[in-house]
C-alpha cells in the first residue's frame, strides 16, 4: 500500500466526483500509516491513527467513498454499520464483532497472497489427484516400453483437464476429512470452539459419505481448497494476519447517526444506542480483543466514522466518542453540475449501465448531451422541490424516463433509440412540477 495521496484521491476520482476535501483527508490518513510503517519500532507505538468523522447528507457519496476504497485497498478493510450493533449483554452483535470480522478479513487477504505464492503447487496437485482418477496408475511390474506409453498418456490427460475438455467427466473423489468451516465471527470465541467440536463430530459421524462423484470442473475448485489447507502453513498466516490487522487495519463505521441520540428526543434517551457508543470508546481509543485467531490489539486500527446527520448532530455523541474522531470532514451536497458529471465522468454510471442492460435485449440506446443536462436539471430540481437526496435522485428519476421503452424493449430488438432532451421533458415535467406527484414518484 505504496500510493501517494495523490493516487488515491486520482483514484477515486474515477468513481465519486467532487467531495475533494473528504478525499484527499482519507488519502492523508492512509499515506500518513504507509509512513509511520517505515518508522523505528518505538516510534511506531508512539503514533496514534487520527479517526475521521465524514458528515454528509443522504446520497452524496459517503459510503460510495468506502465501497471504492475497499476494493481498492491491499490493507485489512471492513465496513459495517453502526445501527446494527447493540449493547453487550443484549440480543444482537456487539460492537467487538466488528475487530473479529476485520481479523478475519485480513486472513483472507494473506491467505489469497500465499496461494498465489504457491500456485504452482497447489495446481499441480490439483492436477495430479484429478489425472491419478482419470488414468489408473500401472502395476509394477509392466515392461519398460509400456511404461513410455503410459507416460505419453498420462501427459496427453494433463492437457486435457488443464484445458477444460474433460470438465463434464465425472470422478470420484474421496475426502480426507469433511472440513466445515465455520466463519461465523459474530460467535465469541468459547462458542466457537463448541461449534467445532461439533463439526468434528459430524465429520467422524458421516465417515460413510467421504466418498463422492463430481464433475472434473468441481473437483478443481474442491481439491484447490484441500490443496491449499494441506500445503499452507495456516498458523503463521493467522499470526500474519493478526500482526496486519492490528498495524494496518481500517474499519469504516457507517451510519453512525444513527446511534447518536438527538437532543429532541432527549426526554426519552435511548439506552440501547448510548450503550453501543459507550462500547465503541474502548475499542476505538485501543483495547485488546480475543479472537478464534488471538488477541488483537486495536490501537492503531484506523477508525472513517460517517454519517448523515439529519436527524441527531455529530454533538449529539457522547463526548467521550465524539473526542475519538478528530478530523471532520464535510461532503458537499450536490449541485447540478456535479450530478452531470456523476452520470457522464464515473465509471459504470448509471447511463452506461442502463445501456448495457438494453443492450441484452438488443437495444442501441443513446443520451444527447443535452437530454442528460436535462436530467441533471430535473434531478436538482426535485432534491430542491422535496427531499434532497443527492444522487440517488438519478436513480428514480432514470428509472421514470425508462420504464417504458424498458418494458417494451422486446419488440424492439436491433433498434436505436435516442433519448433527447424534448423526450425527458415530456415524460418529467408534470411529475418534477407537482409537488405531490413527486413525491411519489421520483
Ligand atoms: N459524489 C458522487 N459521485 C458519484 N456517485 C455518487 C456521488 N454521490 C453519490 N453517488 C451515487 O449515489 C448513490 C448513493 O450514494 P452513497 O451510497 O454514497 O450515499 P451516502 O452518502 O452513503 O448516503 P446515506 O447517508 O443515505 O447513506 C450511489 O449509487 C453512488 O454511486
Ligand atoms: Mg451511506
Amino acid at each position: 500500500m505504496d500510493l501517494t495521496p495523490k493516487q488515491i484521491v486520482a483514484y477515486l476520482d474515477d468513481y465519486v466526483i467532487s467531495q475533494h476535501n473528504a478525499k484527499k483527508t482519507i488519502a492523508l490518513a492512509l499515506r500518513t500509516r504507509y509512513r509511520r510503517m517505515q518508522l523505528s519500532q518505538e516510534l511506531q507505538d508512539e503514533i496514534m491513527p487520527k479517526n475521521i468523522l465524514m458528515i454528509g447528507s443522504t446520497g452524496v457519496g459517503k459510503t460510495e467513498i468506502s465501497r471504492r476504497l475497499a476494493k481498492m485497498m491491499k490493507v485489512p478493510f471492513i465496513k459495517v454499520e453502526a445501527s446494527k450493533y447493540t449493547e453487550v449483554g443484549f440480543v444482537g452483535r456487539d460492537v467487538e464483532s466488528m475487530i473479529r470480522d476485520l481479523v478475519v478479513n485480513s486472513i483472507s487477504i494473506v491467505k489469497a497472497e500465499q496461494e498465489e505464492q504457491n500456485k504452482e503447487k497447489i495446481d499441480n496437485y490439483v492436477l495430479n489427484k484429478i489425472v491419478e482418477k482419470l488414468l489408473p496408475p500401472l502395476p509394477e511390474s509392466v515392461s519398460e516400453s509400456k511404461k513410455d506409453d503410459y507416460q505419453r498418456l498420462l501427459e496427453a490427460m494433463e492437457k486435457r483437464v488443464q484445458s477444460g475438455e474433460m470438465d463434464d467427466k465425472i470422478i470420484e473423489l474421496e475426502f480426507d476429512k469433511i472440513h466445515v468451516e465455520f466463519n461465523d465471527t459474530n460467535l465469541p470465541p468459547e462458542m466457537a470452539k463448541v461449534q467445532e467440536s461439533f463439526s468434528q463430530i459430524f465429520s467422524s459421524i458421516n465417515k460413510e459419505d467421504k466418498k463422492k462423484e463430481v464433475t472434473v470442473k468441481d473437483a478443481k475448485s474442491i481439491l484447490k481448497l484441500e490443496a491449499s489447507h494441506k500445503l499452507l502453513d495456516m498458523t503463521s498466516i493467522n499470526t500474519q494476519a493478526l500482526q496486519r490487522a492490528e498495524d494496518g487495519g481500517i474499519i469504516f463505521l457507517d451510519e453512525i447517526d444513527k446511534i447518536a441520540v438527538s437532543e429532541k428526543s432527549q426526554g426519552r434517551s435511548d439506552p440501547s444506542k448510548e450503550g453501543v457508543q459507550r462500547d465503541l470508546l474502548p475499542i476505538v481509543e485501543g483495547s485488546s480483543v480475543t479472537t478464534k485467531y488471538g488477541v488483537i490489539n486495536t490501537d492503531h486500527i484506523l477508525f472513517i466514522a460517517a454519517g448523515a446527520f439529519h436527524v441527531s448532530k455529530p454533538s449529539d455523541l457522547i463526548p467521550e466518542l465524539q473526542g475519538r474522531f478528530p478530523l471532520r470532514v464535510e461532503l458537499e451536497s450536490l449541485t447540478e453540475e456535479t450530478l452531470y458529471k456523476i452520470l457522464t465522468q464515473t465509471q459504470n454510471s448509471l447511463l452506461k449501465q442502463y445501456q448495457a442492460l438494453l443492450g441484452v435485449e438488443g437495444m442501441t440506446l443513446i443520451f444527447e448531451d443535452e437530454a442528460i443536462k436535462t436530467v441533471a436539471k430535473l434531478a436538482h430540481r426535485a432534491n430542491e422541490l422535496t427531499e434532497d437526496i443527492g444522487a440517488r435522485r438519478l436513480h428514480t428519476v432514470l428509472e421514470k424516463i425508462l420504464e417504458d421503452i424498458s418494458f417494451d424493449a422486446d419488440e424492439h430488438k436491433g433498434e436505436e433509440h435516442r433519448i433527447t432532451s424534448e423526450f425527458v421533458h415530456e415524460k418529467l415535467d408534470e411529475v418534477v412540477e407537482d409537488d405531490d406527484l413527486s413525491r411519489y414518484i421520483l
